[in-house]
């Protein structure tokens, strides 16, 4: 006679999303505060005067996140939700990173409010993508990868990637910030503008 060990198999899980990002079931909750967007825009004064006028502790974007399975093909699912504004003329953004595992591609399909999503890649490409309720960017390994609200309200995104992917945040602080800002066009809408702080991207481990 003999026995099988039988895997113990994690159950499918339904998640309910609403439009403003809220999930059932999320395993973790995180937010960033302005006080944590130090050297992120371009215009350090009008950052420190908002920092000044509003507090360190000024909600900038949230992320819920749902991570059920742990292991390679396991998948976290979250919203981020990235509220409007500006520093200056630069349209609020979050802090943006590569995956640590570099080729581990991301999807973000936007649920609400009027954003884009800003890619670079080490070598200096550029994309972006604008996302309003319905479209989606399929975010490819190797790109890096920041929501910008261009929009008056939240700009909300469903995403989704393999939860071994892990975030580098470093690389765009290395760089002075990424090599493409996204501005007032001086007409209520949004342009791309060279960052004039960006130093480049380190050659990677491709
Ligand atoms: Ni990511």
């Amino acid at each position: 006679m003999t026995s099988a060990v039988t895997p113990v198999l994690d159950q499918p899980q339904v998640i309910e999303v609403q439009p403003n990002g809220d999930m059932d079931g999320a395993t973790r909750i995180y937010k960033k505060h302005l006080g944590d967007m130090s050297g992120i825009y371009v215009d350090e004064a009008a950052y420190q005067a908002q920092v000044a006028e509003k507090g360190a502790e000024e909600l900038i974007y949230y992320v819920h996140e749902h991570k059920y399975q742990d292991g390679p093909g396991s998948l976290i699912v979250g919203t981020s939700t990235l509220l409007p504004g500006k520093v200056g003329d630069e349209y609020a953004v979050t802090r943006g990173h590569i995956h640590a595992q570099e080729n581990r591609a991301e999807l973000y399909h936007c649920l609400s409010g009027h954003g884009l999503m800003l890619l670079e890649t080490r070598s200096g490409e550029s994309f972006v993508a604008e996302l309003t309720p319905g479209k989606a960017v399929n975010v490819p390994g190797h790109w890096i990868h920041r929501s910008v609200n261009v929009g008056d309200e939240p700009f909300v995104t469903l995403f989704c990637y393999a939860s071994d992917a892990g975030q580098n945040y470093d690389i765009i602080a290395h760089a002075n910030g990424m090599k493409t800002i996204i501005v007032d066009d001086g007409e209520g809408g949004w342009k791309a503008a060279p960052n004039p702080r960006h130093g480049g991207y380190a050659a990677g481990d491709q």
